[in-house]
């Protein structure tokens, strides 16, 4: 394990009480190659969110993602990451049947996926599935807000806690989720000042996305911040880079390139015989993968 490797114990820890402490880092990843990245550059927690159904799977919602999918994509991403703390995230209908599905779900993401916590959507109605998790010692996040797993009860992916009942019952849920042991808290789309309040309200950080600026931590959707899902961008995400764009730009400059026979030349070939260079069993290699000789 790296000396700083990031655990559940390590988040609950940098709680920004007083708002002294550094803020928490998260970014979702589905995959080995990102999750190598992003650890690299010192993210503190990967999570294998369910949006994978929309930027990988291509769906318009999160409702279909199955346990199976979650462990597959979790399991690249713990090969990748050494820092990093994995969260795999539960998918729709794995942990709102019974808490004893719950917990066997959960149980499948950790022994199978190698997720180091889990991450389920709402408040009280789940805080049976959570106390009965952090019993088996499977570290938990908690998820209020906008819950998109509840898209459409929620008639959308809109703002949520916009008056008073609904900010009262979106803390009386986070408090609930304190009591029930969660380790960590996202609040997803909800006005800046719910977000502060909770934040100020519960014991444990809170990771915010569309939640303003005041929660001990923030989130976002990895595609969204490279700027590769080209579809709709909420206001509430910064895109550091414009990746979609260069990837159709290098695909121009490849199909152009191929078509007019100017890749591959003759330094990406293989000489061996032909070129009366000596072919060596290690002349090419992918990165990690099954060496080619010439
Ligand atoms: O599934 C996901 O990626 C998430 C984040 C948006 C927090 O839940």
């Amino acid at each position: 394990m790296a000396a700083d490797k990031i655990t559940a114990a390590s988040i609950r820890a940098r709680k920004a009480r007083a708002g002294t402490a550094e803020k928490i880092t998260v970014l979702t990843a589905y995959d080995a190659t990102f999750a190598r990245l992003f650890d690299s550059a010192a993210i503190d927690m990967l999570l294998v969110g369910d949006t994978l159904g929309m930027v990988v799977q291509g769906a318009s919602n999160t409702l279909g993602v199955t346990v199976e999918d979650v462990i597959y994509h979790t399991r690249a991403v713990a090969r990748g990451a050494s820092r990093a703390m994995i969260v795999a995230d539960m998918p729709f209908m794995s942990y709102q049947v019974s808490p004893e599905a719950a917990l066997a779900a959960a149980g499948r993401l950790v022994k199978e996926g190698g997720a180091e916590a889990v991450k389920l959507e709402g408040g009280a109605s789940v805080c049976e599935a959570v106390a009965r998790m952090v019993d088996a010692g499977i570290p938990v996040v908690g998820h209020l807000g906008l819950t998109p797993q509840s898209v459409h009860a929620l008639g959308g992916f809109r703002v949520q806690a916009k008056d008073d009942a609904a900010r009262e019952k979106l803390l009386a849920d986070a408090r609930a989720l304190e009591r029930a042991g969660v380790f960590a808290l996202v609040l997803e789309a909800v006005p800046r000042a719910v977000a502060k309040l909770v934040t100020e309200s519960v014991s444990m950080p809170t990771i915010g996305i569309g939640a303003g600026p005041d929660c001990d931590g923030q989130v976002l959707v990895c595609y969204d911040f490279l700027g590769l899902f080209q579809g709709f961008v909420p206001r509430f995400v910064k895109r550091y880079a414009e990746l979609g764009d260069v990837v159709v730009a290098a695909t121009r400059a490849y199909v152009s390139e191929v078509r007019a026979g100017q890749f591959p030349e003759d330094r990406h070939s293989f000489g061996g015989a032909a070129r009366g260079e000596a072919a060596s069993p290690d002349e090419a290699r992918y990165p990690s993968g099954p060496k080619v000789s010439g």
